[in-house]
């Protein structure tokens, strides 16, 4: 760690000037560009994650997805298992299954979080299943004591997908701590950013040890203390996921004030929440009790139609609040049942016979959750002032569109 001090000690801010003194002093002090043994600003970043993410043993990989994948490989699931996921997560929580020989189940969510119904969940276990990967949707925590009590009782394996919870915690639990292993995106939009990059952790020392050689060779790989799989250190299992250093040294930079960051974000977040509480027409994210939402990786409230005057629709509504100026739009993702990745065959052979995607509907917690959704970009140049003139221009736009006494 120490001999890294230097490069890191002007990376006291995520300003854009440290960023770019930390990687220029990082590229001129001549340290490698190509870490593969785990050292130097690799080593040091997953100490850091370690320390702030509270999660064990963190495995840094080259994207969110990579992690996933070499999560997948990790459980060494027999061929054609079934791995159940939420219908409205990201594809990369769930696709890099298809490179694992495995299959997808997409279910249900609840209506007010997003996140995959533990209900839906458990109705669609088959023979085959034998895995739920569950996203942390949009930073609010799955609801993990019904999940980890199915997947105990029907022995599944559990993956987390943090990537949109980075410091989300359950009843004061990280988030990440709850399954076999949880895999976070450190992409550029994401709360903690590298560029691109991911982090994998896992209590489990043989699932850590597979993930090592699911995604790295020589250096690491060859330091595993499992003799079996050490004997294949020098190829891995021939994929190469890691992490670049300059990945890292961004990383760093943005870890140094991560916490305040969140901070920071969250008491605007809550701010605008309790200002939309009382707007007639519209309604804030619902966090529930126990949960907090960490990061916040997107503010979604809901445009309330039945609360709208007859003939005002949601479009009507989002286009006025664009026109006072609320940096509002609809969120870009859709549901995974739509994307040909789940629905058509796969133009790979050699995943053609063993990616089957089932969707368990009904899907009426997913068509709840989305209807009237909207995003709105709240960003680090955000301030109370802003925040209250979103909350005004809201107050305006139902004063004109919706039903006064509806809420
Ligand atoms: C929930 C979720 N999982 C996984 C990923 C994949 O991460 P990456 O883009 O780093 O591969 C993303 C990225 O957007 C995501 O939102």
């Amino acid at each position: 760690m120490k001999e890294l001090e230097d490069v890191m000690s002007s990376a006291a801010g995520s300003d854009l000037d440290s960023l770019a003194d930390a990687l220029a002093r990082y590229v001129r002090s001549g340290r490698p560009l190509s870490i593969a043994d785990g050292s130097g600003v690799i080593g040091q970043l997953e100490r850091r994650l370690g320390e702030v993410l509270n999660l064990p043993n963190p495995l840094t990989f080259a994207s969110g997805t990579a992690g996933l994948h070499a999560a997948y490989l990790a459980l060494d699931l027999p061929p054609g298992s079934e791995v159940v996921g939420a219908v409205n997560t990201f594809h990369a929580s769930l696709s890099p299954a298809v490179h694992c020989g495995l299959n997808a189940v997409l279910v249900d969510v609840e209506p007010d979080t997003g996140n995959v119904s533990p209900a839906a969940l458990e109705a669609a276990i088959g023979p085959r299943t034998r895995c739920v990967t569950v996203t942390h949707f949009l930073g609010h925590p799955a609801a993990m004591e019904e999940i980890t009590a199915i997947c105990r009782a029907r022995d599944l394996r559990l993956i987390e997908d943090f990537s949109h919870a980075f410091l989300s915690t359950l009843e004061g639990q990280p988030v990440g701590a709850f399954g076999d292993v949880a895999v976070g995106s450190l992409q550029a939009r994401k709360t903690l950013v590298a560029g691109e990059g991911g982090v994998l952790a896992t209590p489990h020392a043989e699932l850590y040890e597979r993930a090592v050689l699911a995604g790295h060779y020589r250096g690491r790989a060859l330091a595993l203390a499992d003799e079996r799989l050490r004997a294949f250190g020098e190829t891995g299992l021939g994929l190469k996921m890691r992490m670049h250093p300059l990945a890292a040294v961004v990383a760093l930079v943005n870890a140094e004030q991560l916490v305040e960051r969140v901070a920071a974000r969250t008491a605007l977040l809550q701010r605008l929440s309790r200002h939309l509480g009382d707007v007639p027409g519209v309604r804030p994210p619902v966090v529930r009790p126990g949960a907090d939402m960490g990061g916040w990786f997107s503010y979604r409230p809901q445009i309330q139609l039945r609360e709208l005057k007859p003939g005002v629709g949601a479009d009507d509504y989002l286009r006025r609040l664009q026109e006072a100026g609320v940096p509002a739009h609809y969120p870009s993702i859709g549901p995974l049942h739509e994307e040909p990745l789940f629905t058509g065959t796969i133009p790979l052979q050699a995943a053609v016979s063993t990616w089957r995607p089932r969707v368990c509907g009904p899907l009426a917690g997913a068509a709840a959750f989305s209807k009237g959704r909207i995003s709105v970009t709240v960003t680090g140049r955000d301030t109370a002032k802003t925040i209250d003139a979103y909350a005004q221009a809201f107050a305006d736009v139902s004063r004109e569109l919706a039903v006064r006494d509806a809420a």
